[in-house]
C-alpha cells in the first residue's frame, strides 16, 4: 500500500516546489526536471514528485513500505509548511493505496474505449472464444480488441513490411499484426508453447494470413538472437515474460530501422510498476525499464494507458 498523493491549495505552488527542492538538495536528492517536475528522494529510495498545478501543488509519494512512506511524507509536509510563511498550508495525504489495487483506466471508461473503436470481426471474435474453451483462465493474457485494433493501425501507418512479435499465445495478436502487413508483408512470431500456438493457426488461414507469419517455438530470445544484426525491423510488439524484456528490448532495438516502433504490452503491471513495495523479479525489470526507456536517447516514447499500459517506442 506504499503510494500516497496529496493535494495542497496554494496560489504558490511553483515557488514552494523550487524552494524545497533547493533546500532539500543540501542534503539529500532533490531536483526539478526540464518539465518543472520536482522530486525528492531518500537514502531509503522512498520518492516524493511534486507538480506546480493552477492553485495546488500536487505531491505523490512511493515507498518500499508503510513507515518509509510515512518518512517521505513527514519531510516533504514540515519543510512545505515551514516555507509558507505568509499562508497556512495545509497538506492531507490520502489514505495510502496499494499499486496492485489501482485502477489505470476505470472499468466504465474501459469499457467505454472498447465500444467506441473498431470491433473484432468474426474470426477475431471466434478466436477469442475458442481461447476461452481452451485456454480456461489463461485467456486473460489474450489482447482485447481495442489493442488489436492499436496494433493493426500501427503496423499500416508504419508502412510496415516486417514485424516481429515476442509472445503469441493463440494468436490473437499475430493475426491483428500481420493483417496490418499486407501483401508480400512477413511477421516473426515467438514463443515456446506449441499447444498454445497450434489454437490461432486455423484461424490465421481463415483470415488470409497464414503465410505471412514465420512461427518459432524457441525460447524468444534465442530466435532474435539469431536474427540479421542489421536495422531490417520495422514494428516489434513485446508480449511474453516480463523479466526478459530489457533483453528483449535491446536485441530488437539494435535490428529495428530508424523510425521503426517498439510496441511493449503490461507495462503497468496493474499498478505494481508505481508501487516499490512489489519487489519481485518481473516488478523490478518493469519498473527498471520504463525508467530507462524514458530516459533513452535512441528513442522517443510515449506510455499509452491503454488496457495495462503500452509503450510505444520509436527509433530515432
Ligand atoms: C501474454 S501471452 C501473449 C498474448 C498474445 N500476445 C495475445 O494477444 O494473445 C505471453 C506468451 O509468451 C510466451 N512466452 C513466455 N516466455 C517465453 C519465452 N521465453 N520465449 C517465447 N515466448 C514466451 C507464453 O508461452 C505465452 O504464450
Amino acid at each position: 500500500m506504499p503510494l500516497s498523493i496529496a493535494h495542497v491549495p496554494t496560489d504558490r505552488p511553483e515557488r514552494y516546489l523550487k524552494q524545497l527542492v533547493s533546500h532539500l538538495g543540501h542534503k539529500i536528492s532533490a531536483t526539478v526536471d526540464a518539465e518543472g517536475l520536482g522530486t525528492v528522494t531518500l537514502d531509503s529510495g522512498a520518492r516524493c514528485v511534486l507538480t506546480a498545478r493552477p492553485g495546488e501543488l500536487e505531491l505523490s509519494a512511493a515507498a518500499a513500505d508503510a513507515e518509509q512512506l510515512m518518512r517521505v511524507q513527514d519531510v516533504v509536509a514540515r519543510h512545505l509548511v515551514r516555507f509558507a510563511t505568509q499562508e497556512e498550508l495545509t497538506v492531507e495525504w490520502a489514505a495510502p493505496v496499494d499499486g496492485g489495487e489501482l485502477e489505470a483506466v476505470h472499468p466504465l471508461v474501459g469499457g467505454y474505449v472498447l465500444r467506441h473503436s473498431t470491433p473484432a470481426d468474426q474470426v477475431l471474435s471466434e478466436l477469442a472464444e475458442r481461447t476461452r474453451e481452451v485456454t480456461g483462465q489463461a485467456a486473460w493474457m489474450q489482447v482485447s480488441a481495442d489493442e488489436g485494433a492499436l496494433l493493426t493501425m500501427l503496423v499500416q501507418m508504419l508502412g510496415a513490411k516486417y514485424a516481429v512479435e515476442v509472445g503469441v499465445f493463440t494468436g490473437y495478436s499475430s493475426l491483428c499484426i500481420a493483417r496490418g502487413l499486407g501483401e508480400g508483408g512477413r511477421l516473426l512470431a515467438c514463443d515456446t508453447s506449441a499447444e498454445w500456438t497450434a489454437v490461432g493457426q486455423e484461424y490465421w488461414e481463415r483470415a488470409g494470413v497464414a503465410d505471412r507469419i514465420d512461427l518459432r517455438i524457441a525460447p524468444a530470445l534465442d530466435t532474435l538472437r539469431a536474427l540479421p544484426d542489421e536495422p531490417h525491423i520495422d514494428i516489434a510488439f513485446i508480449d511474453a515474460d516480463k523479466q526478459s524484456y530489457p533483453a528483449y528490448y535491446e536485441e530488437i532495438l539494435r535490428r529495428l530501422r530508424p523510425g521503426g516502433v517498439i510496441v511493449l504490452d503490461n507495462v503497468l503491471l496493474g499498478g505494481r510498476s508505481l508501487d516499490p513495495a512489489y519487489q519481485q523479479e518481473q516488478h523490478l525489470a518493469m519498473r527498471g525499464l520504463n525508467e530507462f526507456i524514458a530516459a533513452d536517447d535512441r528513442v522517443d516514447a510515449v506510455m499509452l494507458s491503454v488496457r495495462d499500459g503500452v509503450t510505444l517506442a520509436r527509433k530515432r
